[in-house]
């Protein structure tokens, strides 16, 4: 429970706890001691005041009759402090005394503490006599009101200076454990944007000297983040560089080495197939059309495959070009959709690597919606985007009004690799993409991947062409 609270209010409870045990046994003390003060006070006063009254009295005695001794000794006599006096007369009861005026303080005090404080009740007696009789006595009991009343206010003035000092004690170590702990609520948003994925998070000098190490430790952990996921997305990129390289030489290969060998025998098969004619050998022309039938199948796959390994307007024609030729075919195949594309003229050029993300990107997501979803309507959308803080971005969306992805939509492995492999390539460019629902049905792409590429990529970029 006490390890669950808050820094500031562990200070304050224990701060508190810790005068409350002071000033407990501080109160203690004053009143174990006031009792004994109070008690030793008192019967000084009591001695004196005896010793005063045999004084006055031996001195009253001789100079005035014993029966008019005690109403005379009500005239001079003085109550001093701490004590009471009676005098009462054998004929006239009790004499008034003059008082010196003690009042005020002692009913100020609270009942428990007069309790606490006072000493035992004492009476001392001192008779008036002469000649054998008896005339009354002087009655002296203790008065510890007054000194009662100092020790109360000690006691309440000792309460008051504790309870203001742990205050005042408490409210500056609250405001020390703020200022200390402020620096807290940096480390807190840090953390909040270094699980978002921001690496580039630091939080530099702390001011609290406590929590130096602490945010030296988080620099140092988000700067090996940082040159972790740097190293992850140049990995990556390397990754699909190196297989569309491979692709490209593949592409290349069939290009180069199956189209004329192809063309070839197309050739050869025309020859054979004029040389049946000539011949008049029906068996001979029927091979050498089957012949010609198998070559075109060989060169319709492979002009497909070549498409597929490698777009050939890729690094032929500008992006936006490509992506057009990419369109037109769409359209070919598909007249009943109704297709709005929107492509920027506008774009810089861009290397290969952003090119091929770009032109797969448009050629998944279409063929995906064409092939899953049965739309009525295909968008296509492609733009520059320049914010002022971030770097130059292309923006691509492609949505349809078809079925939509459904449960399926959380999952880019769900079906093929086609998604997947659209994530990785614009991963492998720093690049983000969000798989969603169109409004109103249907599915929606959108990616950003950034336009320029570092100059250490365009160097690996090079090496790799
Ligand atoms: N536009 C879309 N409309 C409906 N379903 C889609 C769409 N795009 C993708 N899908 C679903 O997502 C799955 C994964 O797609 P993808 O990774 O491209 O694999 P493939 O196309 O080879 O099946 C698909 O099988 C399909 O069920
Ligand atoms: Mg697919």
């Amino acid at each position: 429970m006490f390890a669950r609270m808050h820094l500031q209010h562990q200070v304050v409870l224990c701060i508190c706890l810790v005068h409350l045990i002071a000033l407990s046994l501080t109160i203690a003390v004053l009143v174990i001691n006031a009792r004994d003060a109070v008690r030793l006070e008192v019967e000084s006063g009591a001695k004196s005041a005896r010793a005063l009254v045999l004084a006055t009295l031996g001195y009253t005695l001789q100079e005035t009759p014993p029966q008019d001794v005690l109403p005379r000794l009500a005239e001079t006599l003085v109550a001093p402090r701490h004590v009471h006096i009676a005098l009462v007369d054998a004929r006239r009861g009790l004499l008034p005394l003059r008082e010196v005026d003690n009042a005020g303080s002692a009913n100020t005090v609270p009942g428990w503490f007069v309790r606490l404080a006072k000493p035992g009740f004492r009476e001392i007696r001192i008779p008036v006599q002469s000649n054998g009789n008896r005339y009354g006595y002087v009655s002296i009991t203790m008065a510890p009101g007054d000194e009662i009343a100092e020790v109360w206010h000690d006691v309440a003035s000792i309460f008051w200076i504790v309870s203001v000092s742990a205050l005042v004690s408490a409210l500056i170590l609250v405001w020390l454990v703020n200022r200390t702990l402020r620096p807290l609520d940096a480390l807190r948003a840090a953390l909040a944007r270094l699980r978002e994925g921001k690496h580039s998070a630091r939080l530099g000098r702390s001011t609290s000297a406590d929590l130096v190490p602490i945010f030296r430790g988080f620099d140092d952990l988000s700067e090996a983040l940082e040159a972790a996921e740097a190293d992850r997305t140049r990995l990556n990129r390397r990754i699909v560089e190196l297989g569309d390289a491979e692709r490209r030489t593949i592409a290349m290969e069939l290009h180069d080495e199956f189209g004329p060998c192809l063309f070839g025998l197309k050739v050869k098969a025309s020859s054979i197939a004029r040389a049946a004619e000539r011949l008049e050998d029906q068996d001979l022309a029927q091979d050498a059309v089957a012949i010609q039938s198998i070559v075109a199948q060989i060169q319709a796959s492979n002009s497909r495959l070549l498409t597929t390994l490698r777009p050939m307007a890729i690094g032929q024609l500008p992006l936006v070009d490509a992506l057009l030729d990419l369109f037109q075919g769409f359209r070919s195949n598909h007249p009943d959709v109704e297709w709005r594309v929107d492509l920027s003229q506008s774009l810089p050029d861009t290397p290969e690597i952003i090119d091929l993300t770009v032109y797969r990107f448009f050629q998944e997501g279409v063929t995906n919606a064409l092939r899953h979803g049965q739309p009525s309507r295909i968008t296509a959308f492609l733009s520059q985007q320049q914010d002022t803080d971030t770097a130059p971005l292309l923006r691509l969306v492609v949505e349809d009004n078809g079925s939509g992805m459904g449960g399926s939509m959380s999952d880019d492995t769900a079906g093929g690799r086609g998604l997947a492999a659209m994530r990785d390539r614009i991963d492998a460019v720093g690049g983000q993409l969000d798989i969603g629902p169109a409004e109103g049905g249907g599915t929606r792409l959108v990616s950003s991947v950034p336009l320029l590429s570092s100059p250490e990529n365009a160097m690996e970029l090079r090496a790799v062409s």
